[in-house]
């Protein structure tokens, strides 16, 4: 869990996602508990961004799993994404907002420099009702720009 080796006791039929909010991780959120919404979202090992109301949590023995708690550094700084999502006011109640940043950090593993349209589609699995995905997307775009370097303004200017 998050690059700890943890251990859950699961019941019979228990998904991921119940496991895991049981285990204290709030940031899995549920939104719709039928696949639809993307805000259980979490990194699954190789399997990327994974709707986790949809896994059996008993399938998942020995995972490496990725929760929105992952992605701040061991000292709470903010990742690059979450930075960027604060910046461009991309995100509102923030219900769908760990899903969403679990979608654009995968997506951003896979792809370092995301169109528009790319970050959209990336995005497409995750339903907002507050922002109208513009400043999401921009938010993705900047912290892509952040992380290869070529963001000036995260060079400081004294
Ligand atoms: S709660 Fe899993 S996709 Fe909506
Ligand atoms: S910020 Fe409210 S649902 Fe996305």
């Amino acid at each position: 869990m998050n690059g700890e080796d943890e251990q859950f006791a699961v019941s019979s039929g228990e998904t991921l996602m119940e496991t895991l909010r049981g285990a204290g991780y709030y940031g899995v959120k549920n939104g719709c508990d039928e696949g639809v919404c993307g805000a259980c979202n979490v990194i699954l090992g190789d399997e990327g961004v994974t709707r986790s109301c949809l896994v059996p949590a008993a399938s998942c023995d020995g995972a490496e799993v990725m929760t929105v708690e992952g992605l701040a550094d061991d000292d709470g700084g903010l990742h690059p994404l979450q930075s960027a999502f604060l910046e461009h006011g991309a995100a509102q109640c923030s219900y769908c907002i760990p899903g969403v940043l679990l979608a654009s950090y995968d997506l951003l593993q896979r792809n370092d420099e995301p169109t528009e349209s790319e970050v959209a589609d990336g995005l497409s699995g995750n339903i907002c009702r507050c922002t109208g995905y513009v400043q999401q997307i921009e938010a993705v775009q900047a912290a892509a720009d952040r992380l290869s370097g070529s963001d000036a303004s995260s060079e400081g200017s004294g």
